[in-house]
């Protein structure tokens, strides 16, 4: 469907480019949100314990008529529950809520180095890997040093960093640094959130018209050709659509340049949340 181009990690398993976010996807308006992406050709779903729709996300699975198998469902560890104990025990508590026997995807949520506990949350959710809780692990919003911390300590590399990475902020280094060892980029907020006026800017806008597509798709295929996994949200039927169809054109290397030199370093963040300054204890 849509042929959706897939990622291999490096725990061999494979993902789909494009994942559904579902930040503020809530509800019952939430579930016919996920239930109607995952009709459009979405099969990785992107949630949290913090995202408070982990019960909903488990709705969609039961209600659609997609096999279980066929979907991919991806969670993260809250900041409260780093302890290895209450890891292990978030890593249950969220298999119950979703109603599923396995996570195929979980993710450290933030690192929160002030608590400096997010070695021993990855050694569990390595430990519940073994365990067969958990398919593929990784994490999001680690630095370098965080990455090479947690890999140095357990011998295990994340297939996965989910990041802020947009035109405005577009987190070049740590796409790199990901790459150097490994490790799969996820971009999340890739729009903007509709914080910043990205959906705007002149150049998005004359490259949308150039290859005759959205702006967003402009910023989704930007991803896919720097081999970046694309996490959107949308509501709207139509913007879900737009946002799988990605794969009949190709950006140019001049036009890729362009959307880089859009960067505006730190202050382009979408909420100012830097990995080592960024607190949720939730
Ligand atoms: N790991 C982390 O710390 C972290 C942090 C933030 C987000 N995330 C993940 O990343 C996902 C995406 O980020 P996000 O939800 O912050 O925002 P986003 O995907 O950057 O933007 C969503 C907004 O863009 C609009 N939109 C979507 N497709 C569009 C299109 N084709 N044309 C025009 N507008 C479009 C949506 O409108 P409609 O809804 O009206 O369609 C919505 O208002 C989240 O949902 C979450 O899963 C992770």
């Amino acid at each position: 469907m849509n042929n959706i181009k897939s990622m291999v990690l490096n725990d061999g398993s494979t993902l789909p480019s494009v994942a559904f976010g579902t930040v503020n996807v809530k509800g019952a308006l939430g579930l016919y949100d996920v239930l109607n992406a995952i009709e459009s050709g979405y099969r990785l779903i992107d949630t949290s314990t913090n995202y408070h729709n982990e019960g909903m996300v488990g709705e969609a699975v039961r209600r659609t008529a997609v096999p279980r198998e066929e979907l991919i469902i991806s969670s993260k560890l809250p900041g409260a529950a780093h302890s290895y104990d209450d890891a292990i025990q978030m890593i249950q508590e969220t298999l119950y809520r979703i109603g599923i026997d396995y996570m195929d995807k979980y993710l450290i949520h933030w690192p929160l180095p002030k608590q400096d506990q997010y070695v021993e949350a990855w050694q569990a959710l390595v430990d519940a890997q073994k365990f067969g809780l958990i398919k593929t692990i990784g994490v999001s919003n680690f630095l370098p040093e965080h990455l090479d911390r947690i890999i140095e300590k357990t011998g295990v590399t994340p297939a996965t960093n989910q990041i802020e990475r947009h035109p405005y902020f577009n987190n070049k280094a740590l796409v790199n640094e990901n790459k150097k060892r490994g490790i799969v980029t996820e971009a999340w907020s890739p729009l903007g959130r509709e914080i910043n006026d990205v959906l705007e800017n002149d150049t998005i806008i004359s490259l949308a018209q150039k290859y005759d597509k959205k702006p967003a798709q402009v910023i989704g295929r930007w991803n896919i050709q720097n081999d970046v996994l694309f996490v959107v949200k949308a509501s709207s039927p139509q913007h879900q659509k737009e946002n799988l169809n990605l794969f009949d054109f190709e950006l140019s290397d001049e036009d890729m340049k362009q959307i880089d030199s859009l960067d505006k370093g730190e202050p382009g963040r979408v909420e100012g949340q830097h990995p080592n300054e960024y607190e949720e204890y939730e």
